[in-house]
């Protein structure tokens, strides 16, 4: 007759501890712990996206915040350079902000090449790159589809009325809106702008903007303003050089 043999004592604590160290192991493996850190020179490191692309111009394609970080060092003008930082500065935590799930308005203002549009561009597509699905567009392109209508921010082909262009901006959660201008000086724009910007607020979602009308109130109303960290850039203007 053969014994039948019983099971060891399992020991719990020890099954726990060898499932949170795989575990552990999958984490730091995973592609979105490779990815370094925003605003870090090997910030392209390759990884799983499956977020929609965003729509970044030809001209911004190549923005880079690391490049940009680089870049504050040959800037010879001290105030120059420590405006540039504190834009790049809070551009970053911005970008912090949402890729951890918090609300985050952020308005960069400041005069016509400094590098407004560039920092928007780049800090898009660094959130791009951590799988964070960002709507962005030029305002004078949103203005004039959310009042005749236009193309999906996406890419696609498709023509959406003009309340399916607001309907697609306001559910999104990071929303990047270059180059707020009073676009035709009406208050149909301004109050289109203002919905959004409420509704964002509202949902605890992220906006970034930039303006050259400095300062912020003169194109948005003392209370849509309020409603943003404002920072102000300075520095050359970089559009001929
Ligand atoms: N740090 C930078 N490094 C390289 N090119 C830059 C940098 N900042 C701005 N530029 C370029 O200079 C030009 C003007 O910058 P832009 O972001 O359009 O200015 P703004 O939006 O403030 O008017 C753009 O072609 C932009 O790509
Ligand atoms: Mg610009």
């Amino acid at each position: 007759m053969t014994a039948t043999k019983l099971p060891e004592r399992v020991d719990a604590d020890a099954v726990l501890n060898a499932m949170r160290s795989a575990m552990a192991e999958t984490a730091s493996d995973s592609s979105a712990s490779r990815i370094a850190p925003i605003g870090t020179q090997s910030e392209t490191d390759i990884c799983n996206i499956t977020c929609a692309e965003p729509a970044i111009p030809a001209r911004f394609r190549a923005a880079r915040l690391s490049q940009f970080l680089d870049s504050l060092a040959e800037i010879a003008d001290a105030a120059v350079r420590a405006s540039q930082q504190v834009a790049f500065d809070a551009v970053t935590d911005w970008c912090k902000r949402v890729t951890g799930g918090e609300p985050a308005m952020l308005a960069l203002v400041g005069a016509t090449g400094v590098g407004k549009s560039h920092l928007l561009y780049a800090a898009t597509y660094a959130l791009y790159r951590r799988n964070v699905r960002v709507y962005a567009q030029p305002w004078y392109r949103l203005a004039d589809a959310l009042r005749y209508g236009g193309r999906s921010a996406w890419g696609t082909n498709k023509l959406l009325e003009a309340s399916e262009v607001r309907d697609e901006v306001m559910g999104e959660r990071v929303i990047c809106l270059d180059d707020v201008r009073p676009t035709s000086g009406t208050a149909f724009d301004d109050t289109e702008l203002g919905k959004i910007i409420l509704d964002a607020w509202d949902r605890e979602s992220a906006m970034l903007i930039t303006t050259n009308v400095s300062p912020l109130t003169q194109v948005l109303s003392p209370p849509l303003a309020s409603r943003f960290v404002q920072v102000v850039m300075t520095g050359p203007d970089r559009r001929h050089t």
